[in-house]
């Protein structure tokens, strides 16, 4: 049995069902021999269009077509494709779904892969659409904290920073829903707090609690998920300036946690967690990005030959 969707758009289309395939095929693709692995995409042609910059999305799936066999085409940068001249998205995408055979895509307007799915003929997968989702990293978050942890179910996961604009979160709040007994705090400022409209959704499934304060729930924690302060999204600079060190993470934290703590982040980060953190064993959050490439494999695979 393969995914029920024929694209990937939003974490909330998968089924619990769905996302444990995910991370079985990944597990799979993790120990599966080069050669076996190399024959996957053979003869398929993946575009890869970033419309908004990416360094792990993009390279962790170009990465992952070069494993499978496939071959790559597309952009990093719409100034150099035909946006500039003022082509528009839906254009873009019938044009490409007639050369290759999947395409994946970042765009900065929320619903954009969505509009992509509604003119392609072939699977689109979203690689982020402006502050809505980004369920590739999502199912790469799962799938290191089942890694790590050898189980999702009553994980107590805390998610800090700013879970306004953090799509990498809302996916991951929808996504933790799937599992029984986990619990997460919301840490974030008034200001970048986690919209209602996720906790309500939500709260059904998952124990939620809201704090400003990181110290108040950390010794219960098994997992941190820290996140970037997104500057790009605020309109006004005053605003980004007076939040953005809001949540400094040091060494010091380390003496309130459990011993199988361990910090997660999409990556980039910019101040949130310091070096010196990065040896220690609570780091996961380069080990979190290297697990990108067999999700991402998982996923191109399990949407090979998906008839639209
Ligand atoms: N985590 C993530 O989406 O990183 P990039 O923006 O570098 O792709």
């Amino acid at each position: 049995m393969g995914l029920s969707l024929t694209d990937i758009i939003s974490i909330c289309d998968f089924s619990k069902k769905d996302i444990e395939l995910v991370l079985e095929t990944a597990s799979q693709m993790d120990s599966l021999p080069k050669e076996k692995k190399a024959r996957i995409l053979e003869n398929r042609v993946i575009a890869s269009l970033f419309f908004e910059p990416s360094t792990r999305t993009r390279l962790s799936f170009e990465t992952a077509i070069q494993n499978l066999g496939g071959r790559v085409v597309g952009f990093s940068d719409p100034a150099v494709s035909s946006t500039s001249k003022g082509e528009t998205l839906s254009d873009s995408i019938r044009m490409v779904s007639g050369y290759a055979d999947m395409i994946i895509m970042r765009h900065s307007i929320e619903g954009a892969a969505r509009r992509a799915a509604e003119v392609s003929k072939k699977p689109i997968i979203n690689g982020g659409d402006g502050a809505n989702q980004h369920p590739t990293q999502t199912l790469l978050d799962l799938y290191t904290i089942k890694k790590e942890f050898k189980k999702i179910d009553g994980i107590k996961i805390g998610l800090l920073g700013d879970l306004k604009y953090g799509r990498t979160v809302h996916s991951l709040m929808y996504a933790l829903a799937h599992y029984k007994n986990v619990e997460v705090f919301c840490i974030a400022p008034e200001s970048l707090k986690m919209p209602e409209e996720i906790i309500k959704d939500n709260s059904g499934q998952l124990e939620i609690k809201e704090t400003k304060n990181l110290h108040e729930f950390l010794p219960e924690l098994d997992v941190l998920y820290a996140t970037r302060i997104q500057k790009e999204r605020f309109a006004d600079e005053f605003e980004y300036a007076q939040i953005k060190n809001v949540f400094i993470l040091g060494r010091e934290i380390l003496e309130k946690t459990k011993e199988q703590f361990r910090i997660m982040h999409p990556l980039p980060r910019v101040n949130e967690i310091k070096q010196e953190l990065d040896s220690t064993p609570a780091a996961l959050y380069f080990e979190q990005a290297k697990n990108g490439v067999p999700v991402r494999e998982a996923i191109l695979s399990l949407l090979k030959g998906v008839e639209k």
